[in-house]
């Protein structure tokens, strides 16, 4: 493929402070966009990151014709740099391109346009644990028209932001009782950009009452535990781990796959059922409920410290032996090359 490259004639990376980095405010020097026209993906290019221009009228605007993923750029101590597990992300947002009724993007755009922005970009990975370059890749409708159908043009555009954690504190969540994050048939299991904004509005009332995050219930009886707003879901009852299926309401999340995985390695006992509000509050009564975290790429893994459900509020044991430190640790080695990787989940670029 024949990347057209317009580099940046002056880096901003040293007005950058490494060590005090809000999540996704800053990015790094270059984008990759690359044009949908006339039934082809066509003029792959890497620019200086800024401003790109849009008829009002694009339909992402209007439609919310959009999907993304969320991937993370790693480097160990020989300036070598990892992805971790690419080919989940591809074929994800392409999954999700298809129930937005968009284009999937060809492996050769989404993995070319990767790694010659990643190379450009390098400095921005920084070594040590904690530290990551987030990888926005995304697709957006941008023709201008607003009948409501399908766009016949699109963007797909790969933006890279420096990172280290997300979720700053602790983290509380709300059990939901009214609002739904995804509905059966709907698109749930899409990064589809309107399931995040759908989210803003509940999680800010949950702000107001002192929680972090929602752990969104299903939209039929509110009775069982679905996923939180950016991560899916794990509990810890006594020794044995939960954590609910995938289906069209649920993410397919590479860390949740990730964990699943490394539990069975593990030898520890894992259960992949519909987990009910009901059975985790009496765990919690009984002092059973040892534990509750939320996974992403983003967030990695997230201890929960407690969630209300009605009226009834609960805190989290702390715990020396914590599933989450465990899983976060086995993750992170082999995210940064410090482990073996026996299922090959590295990938170098
Ligand atoms: C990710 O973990 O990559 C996500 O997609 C969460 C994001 C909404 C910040």
């Amino acid at each position: 493929m024949n990347i057209d490259i317009q580099q940046i004639e002056q880096s901003k990376i040293d007005s950058v402070d490494f060590d005090n980095l809000n999540f996704g405010r800053t990015f790094s020097d270059h984008m990759f966009v690359c044009d949908f026209i006339d039934g082809q993906w066509t003029n792959p290019q890497i620019l200086p990151y800024g401003p790109l221009l849009f008829e009002p009228s694009a339909r992402v605007f209007h439609y919310g014709q959009a999907v993304f993923e969320g991937m993370k750029a790693f480097k160990d101590d020989n300036d070598d740099i990892f992805l971790f597990r690419p080919d989940e992300n591809f074929n994800r947002i392409n999954v999700s391109a298809e129930r937005l009724a968009m284009p999937p993007v060809p492996e050769k755009v989404f993995f070319e346009g990767l790694e010659k922005l990643l190379n450009l970009d390098k400095d921005w990975i920084k070594k040590g644990l904690g530290n990551s370059l987030y990888i926005r890749p995304f697709i957006i409708a941008s023709e201008g028209a607003i009948a409501a159908s399908p766009a016949e043009a699109y963007k797909f555009i790969i933006i890279c932001s420096p990172a280290q954690s997300y979720y700053a504190g602790e983290v509380r969540v709300l059990f939901s009782e009214k609002y739904s994050r995804a509905a059966d048939g709907g698109v749930g299991s899409a990064k589809a950009a309107g399931n995040y904004a759908a989210q803003f509005y509940p999680t800010s009332l949950a702000h107001k009452e002192g929680y972090q995050q929602i752990i969104w219930t299903d939209a039929n009886t509110h009775q069982y535990l679905e996923e939180a707003g950016t991560m899916n879901i794990f509990f810890r009852v006594g020794n044995k781990l939960i954590t609910t299926p995938t289906n069209d309401r649920i993410l397919d999340g590479v860390t949740r796959k990730s964990i699943i995985q490394l539990a069975e390695d593990n030898n520890i006992d894992i259960e992949i059922r519909k987990v009910s509000v009901a059975e985790i509050k009496e765990a919690a009564r009984l002092g059973e409920l040892k534990e509750i975290f939320g996974s992403g790429t983003a967030a990695v893994i997230n201890p929960i410290k407690g969630f209300k459900h009605q009226d009834d509020v609960f805190e989290l044991p702390n715990i020396d032996d914590s599933y989450a430190s465990l899983f976060k640790e086995k993750l992170l080695n082999i995210q940064y090359n410090k482990s073996e990787d026996k299922h090959n989940w590295r990938v170098k670029i």
